[in-house]
């Protein structure tokens, strides 16, 4: 790893303040929720401190106008956070309680209640592996998914969020051209790239949020063009690759809910953390993939491939096997208010 900007990933349970006030507990666990994925790894979340709770708030400065106009994927991304809270909070024997609250003016935020336990049930071996998740966005392994992992993520299916496995030969190539044909949509909108442009960093960046070329299997140089280059990528390459990446998966997930609120995508974006780490446990990697998700035209095209009548679809994810080396993006330190 690199400088100071990828610290986060270093933390370690041993230095849980175990002797100190709630408060300073809360803040020590919040330093799992800051691992968690989020669109550009804009990190849109602050956290407030009161009491024996936590608020998670949406930090309207890092909205992604044109890729997220509805804001679903920065709730989603608050989701994810909550769930690294929720594990390690069980984990160190606080136990929580959950809700999501309406802020006057804007949106919504989530609030965590805590109470210290002597013991907690928790997802021990989940927690653990929260430093050691990443979105890869290399190519998988084309290998089938074991059906015994296929069944463990199944298993985070509930009536609040659907969660759908894709792994047909045959339903994946349709989805792969259709992931493709989302994907260039996107690309031909200007402000969509410049968007995105703003996100890139460069392999040695110091900037503690956004996404590092190698992220995206760009070498050091690759990465110093980067910025310039996507700007002018054809569309159609950039499907292309899309196309092929989802054809090297073992699966796509799907995660749909009933409606289409703040709270669904929070909910969404709870279970999405919980089937991240899950895949870890099984040795499985996936990573979001959000083109059809955002495109009106294609979720409806999703549904002709696949059964989602009457669901809304939040979002889609690759997911397979692969060989490549654990890399991270970098993090801000948490910002606590
Ligand atoms: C709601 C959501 C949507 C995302 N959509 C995409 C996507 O379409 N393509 C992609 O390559 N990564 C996508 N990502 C992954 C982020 O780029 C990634 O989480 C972020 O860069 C942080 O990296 P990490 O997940 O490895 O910690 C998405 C993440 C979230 C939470």
């Amino acid at each position: 790893m690199q400088g100071d900007n990828y610290n986060a990933w270093n933390i370690k349970e041993t230095d849980f303040p175990k002797k100190e006030s709630i408060e300073k507990k809360i803040e020590f666990i919040i330093g799992y929720g800051i691992l968690a994925p989020s669109t550009h790894n804009t990190q849109p979340w602050v956290f407030k401190i009161r009491d024996k709770k936590l608020e998670i708030h949406p930090d309207w400065n890092y909205r992604l106008k044109e890729s997220d106009p509805s804001d679903s994927s920065l709730f989603f991304s608050l989701g994810c956070c909550t769930t690294n809270i929720e594990l390690a909070s069980k984990y160190f024997d606080l136990s929580t309680s959950v809700k999501l609250e309406e802020t006057p003016r804007k949106g919504c935020h989530i609030t965590l209640s805590f109470e210290e336990k002597n013991k907690t049930e928790g997802h021990v071996d989940l927690f653990q592996l929260i430093p050691y998740r990443f979105s890869n966005k290399m190519p998988y392994l084309e290998q089938a998914i074991s059906p015994e992992a296929l069944k463990k993520l199944l298993g985070y299916n509930s009536k609040d969020v659907g969660v759908d496995i894709i792994a047909n030969k045959e339903t994946l190539k349709s989805l792969a051209v259709l992931h493709s044909y989302a994907t260039v949509k996107a690309f031909t909108n200007r402000n969509f790239r410049k968007e995105l442009t703003n996100w890139l960093r460069t392999n040695f960046s110091a900037s503690y949020d956004g996404m590092p070329g190698f992220t995206m299997g760009a070498s050091a140089f690759a990465s110093i063009l980067s910025k310039s280059i996507i700007g002018i990528l054809p569309s159609k390459l950039v499907g292309e690759k899309e196309k092929s990446l989802v054809l090297s998966s073992s699966a796509v997930g799907v995660l749909t809910t009933t409606s289409n609120t703040p709270q669904d995508w929070v909910n969404a974006g709870r279970v999405y953390e919980y089937i991240a780490l899950e895949a870890i446990k099984n040795k499985l990697y996936m990573t979001p993939i959000a083109a059809i998700s955002k495109d009106t035209d294609s979720v409806s095209k999703l549904k002709d491939i696949h059964q989602l009548k009457n669901k809304f679809v939040q979002l889609l994810f690759r997911i397979g096997y692969s060989n490549a080396k654990e890399y991270h993006t970098p993090r801000r330190r948490a910002n606590v208010i």
